[in-house]
């Protein structure tokens, strides 16, 4: 069997960095004088938080054990709660400037998603280490920039991409299933989302600016678009759900969902870029806002332990069949399937199932790993990069940007093939479409003037 890898501990980096960061390996004391600035000398970190309210919340606790020495907020209103965990912090509107901030060691940024990729690259660019959130980029053009300038500094900086639900020990145990055999070669995946946010365009306009935001850093690299309040109508943490379907601010349900759920195969497989790609939908191409119902496979090349797959993402109601009439996928809103010669195996963020072919149950072809070489757990995801901050093993985190930059320019080109309307066939290489010149064109987006994504 071509999947068996007996060995494969020790024969995954992947992993190999996961054990080797539990056994604490390469664990660095901290030097005085420090390389990295004074909070990394003190054992903590200097950290700018880049969006203060909404999904910053969920960061405070981490953020606690650090020094943040500076939030950047473009609306007055959710700065208060931010500030009285963080009293010392001086305050900036605009990140530009915030990321010039003296003796930073490392950037938080919550920010929407039409700001991330601009952000990494800039924070990289500045030698700081970088926790984005989730989708790192919205077109295949800010993923290959973010992935290129992380290559050049891996050696030095930790970076991290808001997708904690990898924490989930049911990644690792998902993982070791498939590549110990649990349904034989790996044929085909498939991974789903339910989220359904149909919007006709984007807002209308015609409501003054409060005084307490400044719209024009909130659209920042962004074309022009009135203000609405909706964009801005929330600071728990949903408020993301108020613009991110729209093209200029996000991906839809491709960046937002899609960061976590195809996750949980992208953990698995060992992919890298597309040989091709095609897109489906009901929906007709909206220039202003993403497909709700889509499906999107990419066909990935095979690698030292699986043949080529074909992946499929649906989305906002499109599923994949069942592979029995008594489990019904529709049950589990935001899912992976994995189709081996052997069974499948369905699965959600923390749980999964084996459904072995044939009626007689036998798996004896099945050989587990043993508890002992169980990949550990992940721990803390946060703390996982904060971690990698310090120890000397920056690239020591499940989501950094070189695993988490190769997955988004995957979903990023499932948009392409939709916006295109036929089949792309890719040169993952050279990050060029080659059987379609036209579609070249959507690998990327125009940006306001004074706006630049590798500054
Ligand atoms: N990892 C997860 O599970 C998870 C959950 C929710 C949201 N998110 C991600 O977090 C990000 C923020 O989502 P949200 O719902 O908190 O959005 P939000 O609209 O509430 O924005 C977050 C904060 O950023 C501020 N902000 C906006 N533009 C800014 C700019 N240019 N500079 C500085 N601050 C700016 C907002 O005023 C707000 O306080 C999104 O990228 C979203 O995908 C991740």
């Amino acid at each position: 069997m071509k999947n068996k890898i007996t060995s494969y501990p020790s024969r995954s980096r992947r992993d190999f960095m996961q054990r080797a960061s539990t056994a604490g390996v390469g664990l660095l004391l901290m030097p005085s004088g420090s390389l990295f600035g004074a909070g990394v000398a003190s054992n903590r970190l200097n950290i700018a938080l880049i969006g203060a309210s909404g999904r910053a919340r969920a960061h405070f606790g981490t953020l606690k054990d650090e020094n943040v020495v500076a939030v950047c907020e473009v609306n007055q209103l959710n700065l208060p709660t931010a500030m009285e965990q963080f009293p010392k912090a001086a305050v900036y509107e605009d990140w530009r400037k915030c990321l010039d901030h003296p003796g930073l060691d490392a950037v938080l940024c919550c920010t929407p998603d039409h700001h991330h990729a601009f952000i990494a690259n800039w924070a990289l660019n500045r030698d700081l280490h970088v926790f984005m959130e989730k989708p790192l980029a919205i077109t295949v053009h800010e993923a290959r920039t973010v992935h290129e300038t992380y290559l050049k500094k891996k050696h030095k900086l930790a970076t991290q991409v808001g997708m904690q639900r990898h924490a989930n020990p049911n990644f690792n145990r998902l993982r070791e299933s498939i590549q110990d055999g649990a349904i034989g070669n790996l044929k085909e995946v498939y991974v789903w989302g339910n989220r359904q946010l149909p919007r006709p365009g984007y807002l209308p306009g015609g409501t003054r600016v409060p005084s307490s935001l400044n719209w024009d850093l909130w659209l920042g690299p962004s074309p022009e678009h009135p203000f609405n309040p909706e964009y801005v109508s929330r600071n728990n943490g949903s408020n993301c759900l108020n613009w991110n379907m729209y093209w200029d601010f996000g991906i839809g349900q491709m960046g937002d969902m899609g960061s976590h759920t195809m996750d949980l195969a992208w953990n698995v497989i060992d992919a890298d870029r597309p040989s091709s790609v095609k897109s489906s939908s009901p929906e007709s191409f909206n220039p202003e806002v993403t497909p709700v119902n889509l499906t999107t496979s990419f066909m990935l090349p095979g690698n030292n332990w699986r043949d080529e797959i074909r992946c499929t993402w649906f989305q906002g109601g499109a599923m994949p069949k069942s592979p029995s009439g008594w489990i019904d996928l529709n049950r589990i809103g935001h899912g992976a399937m994995f189709k081996g010669d052997k069974g499948f195996i369905i699965s959600d963020f923390k749980n999964r199932l084996i459904i072995p072919n044939g009626r007689s149950g036998d798996m004896s072809y099945f050989d587990p790993r043993s508890e002992e070489e169980l990949l550990p757990d992940l721990g803390n995801f946060q703390k996982q990069w904060t971690a990698a901050c310090k120890n000397g093993n920056p690239a020591d985190t499940a989501c950094n940007f070189e695993y988490s930059a190769n997955m988004i320019e995957n979903m990023c080109l499932g948009l392409v093939a939709f916006r295109a309307g036929s089949e792309l066939k890719y040169d993952g290489v050279a990050g060029v479409v080659t059987n379609n010149a036209a579609a070249n064109e959507f690998l990327t987006k125009p940006y306001r003037k004074g706006w630049t994504l590798n500054g």
